[in-house]
Parts: C-alpha cells; sequence; structure tokens
C-alpha cells in the first residue's frame, strides 16, 4: 500500500462522517412520539462526536498534506437511514443508525490496516480513537433495538 491509501480513507470517512451528521440530524427532527424523545436526544448527542470525528480527519489530512473533501466530490451511501414515511417508524431509525455504525466501524478498521501498512502511528491513533466512539454509538443503539424488539 502507498501513502495514498491513507488520504483515500481519511477522505472517505470524512465524507461518511457529514452524510451521518445529515441524516442524523434529519431523523432527530422527523421522528414523532413519545417514544422517540430518547432516540432523538441519542442522535442529537452522537451527531456532536461526528461532527469531532470530521474535524479530527480532516485536520490529519492537512497535516499529510492532502485537503478534505468538499461537497462536489461527495457520493451519498446510507440508503437505510433515509428518514421513513412513518414519522413514528422508529425502528426503521434504530436499524438505519445500526448500519451506518456498522460500515463506520469497517472503515475505521480500514483505516487502522492503511496506517499500520504506512508506518503513521498518529493516523492510527486517531483512527483507534474514533472506532472507540463508533462502538459505543453501535452499543447504545444495539440497546435501543433490543428494548423495541422485546415490546
Ligand atoms: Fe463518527
Ligand atoms: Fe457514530
Amino acid at each position: 500500500m502507498s501513502s495514498t491509501d491513507v488520504t483515500d480513507v481519511l477522505q472517505r470517512a470524512y465524507q461518511d462522517e457529514f452524510e451521518t451528521v445529515m441524516n442524523y440530524q434529519t431523523n432527530a427532527i422527523v421522528l414523532d412520539g413519545v417514544r422517540a424523545e430518547e432516540i432523538k436526544e441519542s442522535l442529537q448527542t452522537d451527531i456532536q462526536e461526528e461532527l469531532g470525528h470530521a474535524e479530527m480527519l480532516g485536520q490529519r489530512l492537512k497535516q499529510l498534506d492532502a485537503q478534505p473533501p468538499g461537497s462536489a466530490e461527495f457520493v451519498a451511501r446510507q440508503d437505510s437511514l433515509q428518514p421513513p414515511e412513518d414519522s413514528t417508524n422508529v425502528i426503521s431509525v434504530i436499524e438505519g443508525v445500526l448500519d451506518a455504525e456498522e460500515d463506520a466501524i469497517a472503515t475505521y478498521r480500514d483505516l487502522i490496516d492503511a496506517a499500520e501498512d504506512n508506518d503513521d502511528p498518529v493516523t492510527e491513533d486517531i483512527a483507534v480513537t474514533i472506532l472507540a466512539d463508533e462502538e459505543a454509538h453501535r452499543t447504545e443503539f444495539r440497546g435501543f433495538r433490543k428494548e423495541y424488539r422485546t415490546d
């Protein structure tokens, strides 16, 4: 692997964080009902963390003499996280969040591998830090899914 692979994964991860922010924010607004309140609050908290991730990735790209991408290069990928037609369909949002977090976990594992191959411990450290946050998000939403499935 060449060092461009590290910046490729950093740029992909950066875009994914912004797509996640957009969809979490949209769903936090769209969902209705008393039971959705906890999910909406959790999404709002996670949005701030995902924005923090994007900033860390962007700053690292700059340190590597690369740039974070603008919207012209953006490719949407989160089909399952689109706002549900029925605004009380909380489980659909929970499943979409779990897909997004699984995808993020896979991306940060790719970033760890690429950083290791390129002897880039600073990027690796950033990837491990963010991976821990994404695993915590997944755990939280697995808990919500459990609750909804047993109802
Ligand atoms: Fe994130
Ligand atoms: Fe996350």
